[in-house]
This record gives structure tokens, sequence and C-alpha cells, in this order.
């Protein structure tokens, strides 16, 4: 069956509204998705109702997910970092008051070489003309050519500046390093995962970091290689979003993913037994997620 298929078959068992999709896992976790823009959708979810959100947003200017209004392809990166400074804005509002953002983010370079640089002949969501990367101007504040951005700092920083409390920069080691080709410089093999507290007494549990034997602020976890269906959205290891609900998400607390592209967030928290809600303005990708939560 292809997947509008199962999604057709899979309806019946599921509550459905414009745009958005409610079920409950066999263990009786419920979870929700909905399809729009992640800022707009957030302010319709209720305020101080989630323990923990877990999320990864679409880094700058690295893929395009072939959505109006997708946050990632801004031309100048103050416009992103305020794009998205915004929404997590809001996604404070939605935690109690002791709950963990934890945010999953990556670099950019800053080429200027006036040609493509984002091409990758296997896959499409790199195929998107001349980006702003790539044209001079320095994405709006004058860098040099050749340059790391510093996204995920200017991000931290521009957050840190409003009510969050930034509690920790845990490095994804990500095992291997990034498939890039460049010569000059080492490849890179590292992204952020900022852990945000909404206030200064939160939520915490350190005990899986002993138990588990892990490495504090430092996790080595490989990187996920591509789902089999065809739905490409740079999804995050399970891993990864194990560890933020061990240590951050109390037994049975809500969880949250804005951006929750193939439903990794949801899926782990289902499986943890904590309600599961996600938001992605991509249709496909809330198909793709109501599919995969019915399995559960
Ligand atoms: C890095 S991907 C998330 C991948 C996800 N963690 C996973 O494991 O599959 C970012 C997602 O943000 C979605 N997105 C882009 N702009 C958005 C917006 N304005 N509101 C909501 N979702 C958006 C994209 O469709 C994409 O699925």
């Amino acid at each position: 069956m292809s997947i509008p298929q199962i999604f057709d078959a899979l309806k019946s068992n599921i509550i459905t509204s414009p745009n958005s999709w409610q079920g409950v896992s066999a263990s009786n976790v419920p979870w929700s998705i909905h399809e729009g823009d992640a800022r707009t959708v957030l302010t319709q979810l209720d305020d101080n109702s989630f323990n923990c959100c877990v999320t990864s947003p679409p880094y700058y200017n690295l893929r395009d997910y072939g959505v109006e209004n997708q946050l990632g392809l801004e031309e100048t990166i103050t416009e992103y970092v305020g794009k998205l400074t915004s929404v997590m804005d809001e996604v404070r509002k939605k935690l109690k008051t002791d709950g963990l953002l934890f945010l999953n983010i990556g670099d950019t370079y800053y080429s200027g070489k006036g040609q493509s640089q984002g091409t990758d002949r296997k896959s499409n969501k790199r195929r998107f003309g001349l980006r702003p990367v790539d044209k001079s101007g320095g994405v709006g504040i004058g860098i040099q050519r050749k340059s790391v951005i510093g996204v995920p700092w200017r991000v931290a920083i521009e957050m840190s500046k409003t009510d969050w409390v930034l509690r920790s920069a845990i490095i994804w080691h990500r095992a291997r390093g990034l498939p890039e080709a460049v010569l000059d410089r080492p490849r890179r093999s590292y992204e952020y995962v900022f852990m945000f507290a909404k206030d200064r007494k939160y939520y915490f549990n350190r005990q899986p970091l002993i138990e588990k034997n892990i490495d504090e602020d430092v996790w080595t976890i490989p990187p996920r290689p591509k789902l089999p269906d065809g739905i490409d959205t740079a999804p995050y290891p399970d891993e990864l979003v194990q560890r933020c609900i061990d240590i951050g998400c109390p037994e049975g607390g809500a969880v949250l993913d804005p951006f929750a592209g193939s439903g990794t967030t949801l899926r782990v928290a289902i499986k943890n037994h904590r309600p599961a809600t996600g938001i992605d303005l991509n249709p496909d990708f809330c198909r793709y997620m109501v599919t995969e939560l019915s399995k559960y």
C-alpha cells in the first residue's frame, strides 16, 4: 500500500479536524499532529501545558522543504535568528514553569562565491539555486567569504536576551563527520543541543547520564541514515531524543515538537509513555507522521 492508501485506511481510528489529527497509542498514550506554521499553531495551544520540548528547526539555508513560509531560507542571518527566536518565545509560553527546551541546531558556512554551493545531485532538497549564503553581502552582517556563520550561538544569544535560561550547550558529536568535500579545514562532526529552562527552577534528572555512563555534555551518537520511505526531513537519531526525555521530562510528562518532520520526537515520546504533540508545515510530513504513529 502507498502512504496515502495506508493513511486513508487508518483515518477511521483517528480523530481528524482541518489540519490536525489526534490519536491514542495501544498503550493509551495520546498524541496530536498539527499541520501549519509553527508560530501560528503554537498560539492555539494551551499555555503552561508541556513539560518538555525537543526540536530541531530547519538549519539556515541548508534545505528547501518545499513549502511556502518555511523557516530557514531567509536572506539575512538576523532575519532567521529573529524568526526562530519568536517561535521559541511562543514555545516558552506553552511550557510549564519547570519545563525544559532542547534545541538541536547546526551551523552553516558563508561561501559568497556567487554560485550555488548547495547542489547535491543525490538530493533535490539541496538544489535551490543561488542561496543567500552564496551571494555577496555576507548574509546581511558582512562576514568574510568562507566563514562559518556561528548560527547556533547567534540563536542562543538572542534567546538569552529574553526570559530563557540557557543551562547547557550540549555537543552532539555525530560520531562520523559530515560528508563534506573540503580540503582546507577539518570536516564538521558536531552540532549543538541547547538546553534552555523556562525558569531558574526546573525538572532535571541526572541519573540516566550516570547510569548510561554518558559523557555529561558531549553526546556521541551516530547520525541517522535517510528514511527508507522517501521522506527526507533530515531526521535526528532516536537516541538523541531519548536522552533529552530521560533527563528533562518527568514520567508521563507531555512533549512538544514544533518542527516535527518525520515525527522522531513524537515516536520516542510515545514509546516512553509521554503524550506528544507535533507541528509541521509540510502536509506530506504530517501524513507520514499520522501513518507512523498509528502503528503504535
Ligand atoms: C530539521 S527538520 C525536523 C526533522 C525532525 N526532527 C525529524 O526527526 O524528522 C525541520 C522541519 O521543520 C519544518 N518546517 C519548516 N518551516 C516550518 C514552519 N514555519 N513551521 C513549522 N514547520 C516548519 C520542515 O517541514 C521540516 O520538517
